[in-house]
């Protein structure tokens, strides 16, 4: 990596001299960052309950990650764009995660904090960028459990009707408000709410303001129960597998551009990405866990995600084995193969499982969210009353009160397929900033930082190729999907300069400082007391 780093010289020379340009001037005091030692200091508190070891913490990995990616996606990924090749569309997509988790599991050994991401990336790139991160993670979430619980809805509904043959009453189960995706354009849809999401985002919210530790043993059932359904799958599918379903492989392209063919494998791929998501969620229960088991929140990352890359393929192979995938576009794919291979127990564990692996995607994610909401808060850059903890049961009850109402509202009233794909862009967003932040933390040769977690190769090819590829995909996403995404960031950026600014905690006391620093200074030239705060640029 000689030439690399050569080039990395160069530019860090370059960047020196444009510190002090005008351009440094106006940037500077955007990049105001928290002391890692401030973070460690924050850490050793004993804020949450720490108990989590490392099965909770891997479960909490495979609680988000295992969830409509792989009960939905896979199916209607191949039907619609890859045919048999969305078995590639997963490697590949599994190779992007994996540079992901490489960078989320090192950042764990040196940020160790609930803010997760946006915590490193205060760390790193200061303190608006973290603000852009922790603005965008919101609304990820958001988006995230209100998508969930529509799914989860769904499911309840086909267990209902398919399954066990009983009607539901059609006008609690679709949102208030819907979208016409050929229109580009809202209407109503004359029904209510969809109920369903709604009461299970708020019990979700209940359990997880409740205790911690029932949530994390909710959700290691129902991690168990998943991944021993999806190997039931597997291995009940190799008896029906015909080698002609895998051919043609890659099917031709159909004209348009992403219907099969190369370019449809791709696009499967960016479907794909979402199916490995949620792993970065292990790094936000840094402090519920053990003291000890520390270091285990990189075994975590890696091995949730290690087994949900195992897990996907073998399902993948295992789904289009069985069924042509031309058939796979329904709602339950993986219900239509259980049923075709003739086991109705298989097709009701199976359909039992999607249920619940899609509850605890919610359960992982609001507590995720709330977490993230406490540590802004916490800085100051949100309203206190979002950091408060509950003393007795020492959870933020306030940020998890907060995601799970608003949460439900999306589920229940608003058309969720008109923010979906602003889910992914948000996920690639954040992997970009933190691949960013891991390549700034070598480039700066940052030695003070601790790395509990030795990793074997420090190389900047990984921050580099993970931070490129995030963005190259982002920009495959579509044009209304990055145009929402942005009028999302554009609004957080004028909440930054009226709100998070002004009352961020760091940028507070660092005046604090100055002044004092000032008075002092000013004293000692001047025998006088004079202040001289505004001249300095924070
Ligand atoms: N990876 C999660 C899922 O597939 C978000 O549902």
């Amino acid at each position: 990596m000689f030439g690399l780093r050569t080039i990395l010289v160069c530019a860090k020379n370059r960047f020196s001299t444009i510190k002090t340009s005008w351009v440094g001037r106006v940037i500077h005091p955007l990049t105001l960052m928290m002391p890692i030692d401030q973070m460690h200091d924050e850490n050793e508190k004993e804020v949450f309950k720490r108990t989590l070891n490392l099965f909770d913490l891997i479960a909490v990995g495979l609680g988000a990650i295992i969830g409509a990616g792989i009960f939905v996606l896979v199916g209607n990924a191949a039907a619609d764009f890859a045919g048999p090749a969305v078995i590639l569309s997963f490697v590949l997509a599994g190779f992007v995660a994996l540079l992901a988790a490489l960078s989320f599991a090192e950042m764990s050994t040196m940020v160790p904090l609930a803010g997760s991401s946006y915590s490193f990336t205060y760390a790193t790139m200061g303190e608006f960028a973290a603000w852009l991160l922790g603005w965008d993670l919101i609304l990820e979430n958001v988006i995230a459990v209100a998508l969930v619980s529509n799914g989860w809805a769904l499911y309840v509904r086909t267990l209902f009707t398919d399954t066990l043959h009983v009607n539901v009453e059609e006008s609690i189960l679709k949102s208030w408000i819907g979208w016409n995706q050929t229109t580009e354009s809202f209407n109503r849809t004359g029904f209510a709410l969809n109920l369903p999401a709604a009461i299970i985002v708020l019990a979700l919210t209940l359990l997880l303001v409740y205790d911690i530790n029932g949530s994390v043993f909710v959700n290691n059932i129902i991690v168990i129960f998943k991944v021993v359904a999806i190997l039931i799958f597997i291995f009940a599918s190799i008896k029906f597998i015909k080698k002609e379903n895998y051919e043609p492989f890659i099917p031709k392209n159909e004209g348009s551009s992403n219907k099969f063919g190369v370019s449809g494998m791709f696009r499967a791929t960016t479907l794909a990405f979402f199916a490995y998501t949620g792993f970065d969620g292990i790094t936000t229960v840094a402090q519920d866990t053990k003291k000890s088991s520390r270091n285990n929140l990189p075994i975590a990352i890696l091995s949730s995600f290690g087994i949900s890359a195992v897990l996907y393929i073998g399902f993948c192979l295992a789904l289009i084995g069985v069924v042509p995938y031309d058939q796979l576009g329904v709602v339950s794919p993986v219900l239509m193969a259980a049923q075709k291979i003739g086991m109705n127990w298989l097709a009701i564990t199976i359909h039992l499982a999607a249920i619940a692996s899609l509850t605890s995607v919610a359960l992982i994610n609001i507590m995720v969210e709330s977490k993230i909401l406490y540590s802004m808060a916490n800085d100051g850059l949100l309203p206190e009353f979002l950091a408060l903890i509950y003393e007795t049961r020492r959870t933020p009850y306030t940020a998890t009160i907060f995601t799970g109402v608003i949460s439900a509202i999306f589920a229940s009233l608003l058309p969720i397929e008109f923010l979906s794909e602003i889910s992914s862009i948000g996920t690639l967003f954040s992997y970009f900033l933190v691949h960013a932040g891991l390549f700034i933390m070598r480039w700066t040769k940052n030695k003070d930082v601790k790395h509990s977690f030795n990793f074997p190769s420090r190389t900047y090819v990984i921050p580099i190729l993970g931070g490129i590829i995030s963005i190259l995909l982002m920009h495959t996403m579509s044009k209304w999907a990055k145009m929402r995404f942005g009028v999302w960031m554009a609004v957080g950026v004028i909440v930054y300069f009226l709100y998070g600014r002004k009352k961020s905690k760091l940028r507070n006391r660092k005046k604090k400082i100055e002044t004092v620093t000032n008075i002092f200074d000013t004293t000692n030239a001047n025998d006088s007391i004079v202040s001289k705060t505004e001249t300095y640029p924070i």
